[in-house]
C-alpha cells in the first residue's frame, strides 16, 4: 500500500485526482498502517510531499536529519517492527526542477545524480528502512547504491529497483499528490519508451547483475507482457506497480456508476498476478484485502 506523507500533525489532505488516498502526517499515517495491518496488508511504500521552500537543485533535504520522511520511517518501525517499509529514492520530491535526476543546462546528468541517490539511500537505511526503492531510472544506480550500503554495513537492506519504468502518462495523479511534475521538459531521456519491449530485458539484465533483489515493472496493466517477459527470464521476485492513473480510472468510472469498483479491482490485480508479478503495489491494496 503506498502512503503519501507530509510534515506536521493531524494532517489528512485529500488528493483531488486520487480518491480515498490522502497526504498523511506521521500520527495519522500510524493509524492508517494499523488499519491496513488489521486486514493483512503489512508492506508500505512511502512517498514524501515536501514543501516547495525545502526543494533545491541538489535535493539536499532528502538526506537532511531534519527530513520528516526519515523521522516517519523511524517512528513506523518503532511502533510496528513487523511491518515492511519500502522507500522511494529519486530526486523529484525534493528537486526544484521536478526531475528525478540532477539538471544542468536543461539536461539530466546521470552520473552527477548517483552520489545524491546514494546519500538518500544511506539516510533511509540509517533510519531503518527494509527495502530501498530507486524510482529515478538513472543508469548504474543499483550497483552504486548497493556498494554505498555495503560499505556502511547495511548488507541486509534490500533493493527493489524500478527496473522497467516507462515514460507514462498514468503517473499524473501521483505528481499532483506530491506537486512534483517536471518544471520543464519531460522524463523521456531516462524513463523508457512505451513502444520498446526488448530494452526491458537490457535494463533487467543490468540491474540484476548490479544486485537488485526485486525487479519492478511500472505501470502494470498496460505492460502485462513486460511483467511476463521478466518473470520468464529472471530468477528473482518480479514486482509490478499498479500506478496512480490506473487506480484513478477505476475510481472515476465507479463513481459514475459505470463499473463495480471491487470487482474490477479484483480482476485488475488478478491479471497482474497472472502475468507473473510476485509483488503488487496498488493504491487499492487495502480495499482489496
Ligand atoms: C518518481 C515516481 C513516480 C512514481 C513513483 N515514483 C512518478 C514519476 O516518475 O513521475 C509514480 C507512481 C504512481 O503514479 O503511482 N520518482
Amino acid at each position: 500500500q503506498p502512503l503519501f506523507l507530509v510534515d506536521g500533525k493531524n494532517k489528512k489532505n485529500a488528493i483531488k485526482s486520487l480518491p480515498n488516498i490522502f497526504q498523511l502526517s506521521i500520527d495519522n499515517a500510524l493509524k492508517e498502517i494499523e488499519a491496513c495491518m488489521n486486514v493483512g496488508v503489512n508492506s508500505f511504500i512511502l512517498f514524501p510531499a515536501v514543501e516547495n521552500v525545502l526543494k533545491n537543485k541538489t535535493a539536499t533535504y532528502s538526506y537532511s536529519q531534519k527530513n520528516f520522511y526519515l523521522k516517519a520511517i523511524k517512528e513506523f518501525k518503532k511502533k510496528f517492527p513487523e511491518c515492511c517499509l519500502i522507500s522511494d529514492v529519486a530526486m523529484d520530491p525534493y528537486s526544484s526542477d521536478g526531475h528525478d535526476g540532477f539538471v544542468e543546462n536543461g539536461k539530466i546528468i546521470n552520473d552527477k545524480t548517483l552520489p545524491i541517490l546514494a546519500k538518500m539511500s544511506l539516510a533511509q537505511a540509517e533510519a531503518g528502512i527494509d527495502i530501498i526503492g530507486p524510482s529515478d531510472m538513472m543508469d548504474g544506480r543499483v550497483g552504486y547504491i548497493r556498494e554505498a550500503l555495503d560499505i556502511k554495513g547495511f548488507t541486509e537492506t534490500s533493493i527493489m529497483s524500478y527496473t522497467v519504468k516507462y515514460a507514462s502518462a498514468f503517473y499524473g495523479p501521483f505528481r499532483d499528490a506530491l506537486d512534483s511534475a517536471p518544471k520543464s521538459g519531460d522524463k523521456k531521456t531516462y524513463q523508457m519508451n512505451p513502444a520498446n519491449k526488448r530494452e526491458a530485458l537490457v535494463e533487467a539484465e543490468l540491474e540484476y547483475a548490479e544486485g537488485a533483489d526485486f525487479l519492478m515493472v511500472k505501470p502494470a496493466t498496460v505492460y502485462l507482457d513486460i511483467i511476463h517477459e521478466l518473470k520468464q527470464n529472471f530468477p528473482i521476485p518480479i514486482a509490478a506497480y499498479h500506478v496512480s492513473g490506473e487506480y484513478a480510472m477505476l475510481q472515476a468510472a465507479a463513481k459514475n456508476g459505470w463499473i463495480d469498483y471491487n470487482k474490477c479491482l479484483d480482476e485488475t490485480l488478478l491479471s497482474i498476478h497472472r502475468a507473473g508479478a510476485d509483488v503488487i503495489i496498488s493504491y487499492g491494496s487495502k480495499d482489496y484485502a
